[in-house]
Parts: structure tokens; sequence; C-alpha cells
């Protein structure tokens, strides 16, 4: 007993410390595969002996745990917030007010990093607590979502009892990828860096947390002279040294001007970092002097944030309008007067739910302020109240559905209203224009608006109708543009998806969070849409890349009864139900692998080469990190290509690869 605590202890330690210098420092010390194997060990020990579990175990950084809800935590010195600045005279007013105590100042300029803010509380050098700041007063307790984030540490470099506070954030990376496998699998996106970090932070399960990679940086320590420490700038050096990551851009000023130039740098630098930021935070350097100046009741004297200036624009709230999506969701939608965001016109956007809209009491006829978010989806940011008229109106959630007319519901605990009507026009339509889309069943000819007055004319209300569409040939000829040339290219490009390969029917019959990229894993997994049909959770779940929620679509799509009919009418039609494609091996040079492809490759496309990879048993990610297993280089490689270098990670050219896959054939 005692030789297996020696050997946790051991394992924990070297883990932490792996963790540290991988995630914090940059700088790997242990390979994957070491990595691995301790892990692996660890688990094992830590499922055969749970007494022996410690706080600090690099194992609850899996995730796992999942709450009901949060706790509430204290702060026992509150969570201030910052005033803030906007431009040049008011930088030059702040620093006067500080002289005008008598203070010739220093500053430290920061980045004013756009995440959430979190308290960390460590006893005998050990993480206890993480909480949010809540109102300032009361936070939540993250504690378990806060051990997944790799640079937060689980026990510091000296066994000191500390608070100290800083920033979770998402990089943009991150949120790019997350997003990507959103619209893959026709799931919402994430607006932004800060909205992402905060709703990953806020997951009950800690796996999901766990999922979104979220960073840690480090920039306030709430009790300097219990360490003896006299400027922030040292406070900063210190919590760097006790292992927290603490940003590398923070730069001492001497005067106003220091501080002019340091905003003037990061505002032309800020597109090149990482992850998102909103300003600059300027912090009094010297403690005493903080003190001198002391608080607000909201915000130190000693510290304000120059926030850069808002790309948004300001237009009118013209109305708002529901739509009905293929799984039955109503969506609230933004309708603007058009107004150029970042390049592009803007008329529409999202507004998500019910929730969203209230909690920006946004009333039609408001002026709203519009960004892009991410750069990419327009977003309303909020309402000019002081413009309002007193003309505006109320905002009133839909109670019907606005295509069939039939009363919208919404679960408990759930922020979105469905149509529930199974045969709600809408949902078929869309469910429709989805089956014939380029990417499913890819029909030449059936673009939205045709299925839209087909399916009002009653040729088209099902998938089946579709290869039917030849009864009502007769009818079209009375169309406007459809001659009998034009009908018999359309028939010959619906007879022609007959024989399209299963992964492309998978996705095209619409299974929710089934996207592409799961519908090709599904088709290489089972070979034929009867064998998915049998499909149990646990199978799936198994099958790397699938969860929970993936795997409850599918069965529970298979354990309806239309669809089973729907599918075997698509059968009885001749439509193609079995994979067609290369087999898929368990190669061990492959198998459960991530491999990341940077520049360009000559004999394969990125598409091939993916495609090569999954079937031999791997994947492919789309950045290098410590669980790469190999980068594969072609030419003109981007940094990815420099971090593998830097990781150790095992580099392939494209005649490397090539003879890898050949060993297979
Ligand atoms: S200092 C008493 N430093 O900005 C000191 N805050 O608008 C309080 N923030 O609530 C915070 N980067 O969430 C500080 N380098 C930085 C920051 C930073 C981002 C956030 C923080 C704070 C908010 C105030």
């Amino acid at each position: 007993m005692e030789d297996i605590k020696k050997r946790i202890d051991e394992l924990v330690e070297i883990l932490n410390e792996a963790n540290y210098n991988y995630h914090v420092l940059d700088k790997p010390t242990i390979t994957d595969q070491e990595f691995d194997k301790y892990i692996r060990e660890l688990i094992v020990l830590e499922e055969e002996h749970p007494d022996l579990i410690r706080e600090d175990s690099p194992t609850s950084r899996i995730g796992g745990t999942v709450l009901e809800g949060f706790n509430k935590i204290t702060h026992e010195i509150p969570m201030l917030s910052l005033s803030n600045v906007f431009n040049e005279s008011e930088i030059i007013n702040f620093d006067s007010k500080i002289r005008k105590e008598g203070i010739n100042p220093h500053y430290v300029c920061e980045l004013k990093i756009d995440g959430l803010s979190v308290s960390l509380k460590y006893k005998n050098g050990k993480l206890v607590s993480a909480a949010t700041r809540g109102d300032g007063v009361t936070g939540e307790d993250i504690t378990n979502n806060a051990k997944t984030i790799k640079t937060i540490p689980l026990v510091i470099k000296k066994p000191i009892d500390i608070e100290v506070r800083g920033e979770i954030y998402m990089s943009k990376k991150t949120l790019e990828s997350i997003n990507k496998t959103r619209e893959e699998n026709n799931q919402p996106l994430l607006q932004n860096c800060r909205n992402a970090a905060a709703g990953s932070i806020r997951q009950l399960d800690s796996k999901v947390a766990a999922s979104r990679k979220l960073d840690c940086f480090i920039y306030h320590l709430p009790n300097p002279e219990d360490y003896g420490i006299k400027t922030h700038y040292e406070a900063l050096q210190f919590m760097k040294d006790l292992g927290f990551k603490t940003n590398p851009n923070n730069k001492l000023a001497m005067d106003v001007n220091g501080i002019l130039d340091f905003i003037n740098y990061q505002t032309e630098n800020r597109v090149k970092l990482p992850y998102d930021i909103d300003g600059v935070v300027i912090k009094l350097n010297n403690l005493k002097e903080q003190k001198k100046m002391g608080f607000t009741a909201k915000y130190p004297k000693w510290a304000t944030a120059y926030k850069f200036p808002a790309e948004e624009v300001l237009t009118k709230l013209t109305d708002i309008i529901f739509t009905v999506g293929r799984t039955g969701q109503i969506t609230p939608n933004a309708v603007l007067e058009p107004v150029i965001v970042m390049g592009s016109t803007i008329s529409r956007a999202t507004l998500h739910n019910e929730e969203y809209v209230k909690s920006k009491d946004l009333r039609i006829g408001d002026i709203v302020s519009i960004r892009k978010a991410g750069d990419v989806i327009p977003e309303v940011v909020e309402a000019k109240k002081d413009r309002r008229t007193g003309n505006e109106k109320n905002f009133e959630m839909a109670k019907r559905c606005p295509i069939c007319n039939e009363f919208i519901f919404k679960r408990e605990n759930q922020a979105d209203y469905y149509c529930v009507n199974p045969v709600c026009p809408a949902k078929d339509i869309e469910g429709l224009c989805h089956f014939v889309s380029r990417k499913a069943m890819n029909i030449d000819g059936l673009g939205d608006h045709i299925i839209e007055d087909f399916y009002n004319l009653g040729f088209i209300k099902t998938f089946y109708d579709i290869y039917h569409l030849e009864n009502h040939r007769d009818s079209l000829t009375l169309l406007e543009g459809y001659g009998d040339k034009s009908i018999d290219n359309l028939i010959k490009a619906i007879e022609n998806s007959k024989k399209n390969s299963l992964e492309r029917l998978l996705f095209a019959l619409g299974i929710p969070n089934v996207g592409e990229k799961t519908a090709k894993l599904l088709a290489t997994r089972y070979e034929s849409l009867d064998n998915l049909r049998k499909a149990t959770i646990e199978e799936l779940t198994a099958i790397p890349d699938i969860g929970e929620i993936i795997a409850k679509s599918i069965t529970d799509y298979f354990a309806k009864e239309k669809n089973i009919n729907t599918i075997n009418k698509l059968k009885d039609l001749g439509i193609n139900t079995l994979y067609t494609g290369e087999k898929r091996k368990e190669a061990e040079d492959f198998l459960d692998k991530t491999f990341v492809i940077t520049g360009t490759l000559v004999k394969y496309t990125r598409d091939e080469v993916e495609e090569k990879i999954g079937l031999l048993g791997g994947k492919c990610s789309s950045s290098v990190s410590k669980k790469t297993y190999a980068v594969i280089v072609g030419e003109n490689p981007g940094s990815k290509y420099d971090k593998a270098i830097k990781l150790n990670i095992k580099i392939l050219n494209e005649e490397e690869l090539e003879d890898l896959f050949k060993k297979y054939e």
C-alpha cells in the first residue's frame, strides 16, 4: 500500500510538471507517449485505490463530474471591475488625478483579455477552489471545470495559501475549430470568444468544459503584502514563478507616453494575437501608491481600462421575425435596415431565442448596435435605449409556428421553442432542401425555391416523392421553364442519385447532429444502413469523435417508426444503402492516431489524405499539439511545421506518407 501511494505521488508529480512545461512554458520535457503511459498507469492505480486519489491529481483535468447546479462562493475581497477610458485625454486625466495625490507614477500596461474573470484559491499549494466573479461579492463555484484548464496549476511551486485572479478565455483558433465542427453538425455557432468561454465554463458536465480547451492568464494578486511584495510588476513575476501563466506582453511604462506607445503598438498588433482583447489595462505599479489611491464603490482608483473603439455600427431594428429549422426549432431573427459592417451588408441577424432578446430588452423600432462576432456572424450587441422615442414595440415570442400555425413548445430548462407538428411544412421543406443539397444527394435542378414550389404544388411532400416526380410530368410541362428536355435532365439527375454513396444518404436523411463528417465515419464503420440501425448507444460512443449527444440522436432517429418507413421506402426504390468505398482497416501505423497536414501536397488533395487516414483508423486535426502523432509536411509548410519541430513530433513528407499507405494496400 505504501508503495502504491508512493508511486501515485510520483506519477502526479511527473505529470503535473510535464503539463506545466508543455502548457505554461511551451517547452515539452517528455513525449506524448510517455505522458500517455504515465497517465494510464495513474488512472488504473486510482481506479483500484480510490482512497488514494490526490486532490491535485492530473486525472481531474479530464473532467467527468456532472453537477446539478453551481454552488455559490463569497469573495472575501470583492472582485471589482475597472473604470474605462476611451481616448488620450481621458488617459492624461487618469494620470493627472494620480499626480495630484503627490505621486510620481510608474505603470504596468497589460492586455485586456476578452474572457471572464476567475478567482483561484490554493491551500498549502493545492488548488482548492475556482470561482467566477458573479456580482463581485458572490460568484459561482467552477472548480471542476477550472481543473480542466491546463494552464491553471493544480499545485503550485510553493506550499503556500494564496488567492490569485485572472481571465479565463478561449483562443481564436479553438473557437474556429469548435465552430467548424458545429457547422458540420448543423449546430448553432458560438458567437465569439468571450461568450464561448463564458458558456463553456458554465457547463455542468466538466467533460464538455474540458473539450472546449479553455486557457487562463493570471493578472492580479489580491493580498500582495502577505508575501512581502512591493510592486504589481513584482507580483506578476511572483505569480509566474509559482507556475501561473502570465501574459508575456505585460510592460512597465514610466509615464503617459509609455502608456500611449503601448496602446498604439497593441492596437496594431491585436489582430495577430491568438486570443481576443478588447483593450489595455493600466495599473499603478507601486502597491503603497495603489493603497493611497484607494477604491470607489465599484473600481480601484489605481487602475483603468482603455477600451479599443468598437467596430460597431448603428442601424434600426425594423422587425423581429421567426423562422423554423429542420428540427422544428423556432428562431427569432432581427430584420435590420441594411448597413455595412466590416465590408459586407447586414440586413438580418439571428437573435437565437426568447431569452436572448429579453436579456437585451430589444424592441422593434430600436436603434441597435451591430457587430460581426468572431468577424463572421453578425450580432446585435445592444439597443440604444437613449435613442428610444416611445413608439417602439415590445418583443413577444411567437406562440404558434410561423408556417403551420400550430402551437409551439419549450421543454423545461431549454432555451428553444420547437414546432412539434410532425407534418409542419416548414420542417418538411427544409428537410427536402437538405436532402437534395450538394453535399447530400446532390440532385442538380432541385434548388430551394423549386423544392418549395413543388411542395406547394403537391408534387414533392416526402423524400420518396422526389423519385416519383415522373408521375407529374404532364403538370410539370405546364410550368414556366420546364420543357421536355429539362424535365428529362431532372429525372435523370434524380435517377442517378440512387447510386449515391451511403455517406451521402446518411447525411441527407437529416439525423440531428449527424453532419457530413459523422456520416462518413458511420458509413465506414457500419458499412450499411441496416447495420447502423442496430447500433446501440454504447457501441456508438466507443467510436472516437462520437459522443453521447450524437449517439442518442442516431438511436432516437432509428427508434421512430416514421423514419424506418422512410428508409424502407427508399430502399424499395433502389436507393443504395451499402458502403461502397474503400474498406476501413485497423492499421497499426494509423489506428487511433492523430495527424496534422501543413503545406501544399502534390500527389494527393487534403481531402484524399484525410479520407485515407480515416480508413486506416486514424484521424486528422487542424492544429498541432502534444496529442499529435505525426505532422504531414507538404511544400511551403506553415507554422504547424515549426510547432511540430518544437514539440518533437514525428514529421512525414508526402513520399513517406505514401509508403505508409502502401503498406496497407
Ligand atoms: S485587473 C482590481 N487586468 O476586465 C483589478 N482585468 O472591465 C481588476 N480583464 O473584471 C481586474 N484583462 O475580467 C485586469 N489584464 C487584466 C484584464 C482584466 C481582462 C477583465 C476582468 C475585469 C474586467 C474589467
